[in-house]
């Protein structure tokens, strides 16, 4: 059985990354492969549940270690009982948020040595890591005016999405320092486009990349 292929979805707030993996669920499951979606951190019952205190509002102060930790802590389940098996059997697994995350957010945000990050990506995965990377790009304007626009409707926010802009604006550019680092796994879209621009270019980008390559 050929390994699946594992795919993540990054970018700060609002970019337009569930709008995205909706159409990628599809375009690749037309492509006859079984797509699993799932998302970080959470992804089983146990990783939800530590979704839900990471972003809780609280009296209590989150030190960013404990972030750090609980996120890996999540993550370690979900490769265990979600991400491992679908790609074993064969299955494609599109993941909203991974390491890469942890990488912008907790090391480009919140300022974490990325030699801790790395430490645990490391203990965490082994030699797991995404095959393709999709990193939706946007400045600040764009995204937060998007997901504010969402959250008003939807009459919610997070504790995530009330931090300072400057926060955000580490967040993007230790991304796009990423992005840069490993240009083979990446593929950086400018999510200013229109929905069906940054679908037709993530569907361009996946089709010279991946759905060749694993036809040969
Ligand atoms: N290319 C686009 N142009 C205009 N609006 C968009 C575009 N992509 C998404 N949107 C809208 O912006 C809002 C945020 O999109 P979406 O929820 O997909 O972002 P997200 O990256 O998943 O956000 P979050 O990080 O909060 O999960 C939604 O209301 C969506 O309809
Ligand atoms: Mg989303």
């Amino acid at each position: 059985m050929t390994r699946g292929k594992f795919i993540t979805i990054e970018g700060g707030e609002g970019v337009g990354k569930s709008t995205q993996i909706g159409r990628l669920r599809d375009f690749v499951a037309g492509q006859g492969h079984e797509v699993i979606v799932t998302r970080e951190p959470g992804g089983t019952r146990r990783a939800e549940r530590i979704r839900e205190l990471l972003l809780e509002h609280s009296d209590e102060a989150m030190p960013s270690t404990c972030e750090l930790l609980l996120m890996f802590a999540a993550r370690a389940t979900h490769i265990e009982n979600v991400i491992r098996p679908a790609l074993a059997r064969g299955a494609w697994v599109i993941c909203d948020r991974f390491t890469d995350a942890t990488y912008a957010y907790q090391g480009g945000g919140r300022n974490l040595p990325i030699d801790n990050i790395s430490t645990l990506e490391t203990m965490v995965q082994g030699t797991l890591r995404p095959d393709i990377t999709l990193l939706l790009d946007a400045p600040l304007e764009v995204s937060a005016a998007r997901a504010n626009a969402r959250n008003a409707a939807a009459g919610t926010s997070d504790r995530f999405e009330q931090e300072r802009r400057d926060f955000f604006e580490r967040v993007r550019a230790a991304y796009l320092a990423r992005a840069r680092q490993e240009p083979e796994r990446f593929i950086v879209i400018d999510a200013t486009q229109s929905m069906d621009a940054v679908t037709a270019a993530i569907q361009h980008a996946l089709g010279e990349r991946l759905l060749n390559s694993s036809a040969s």
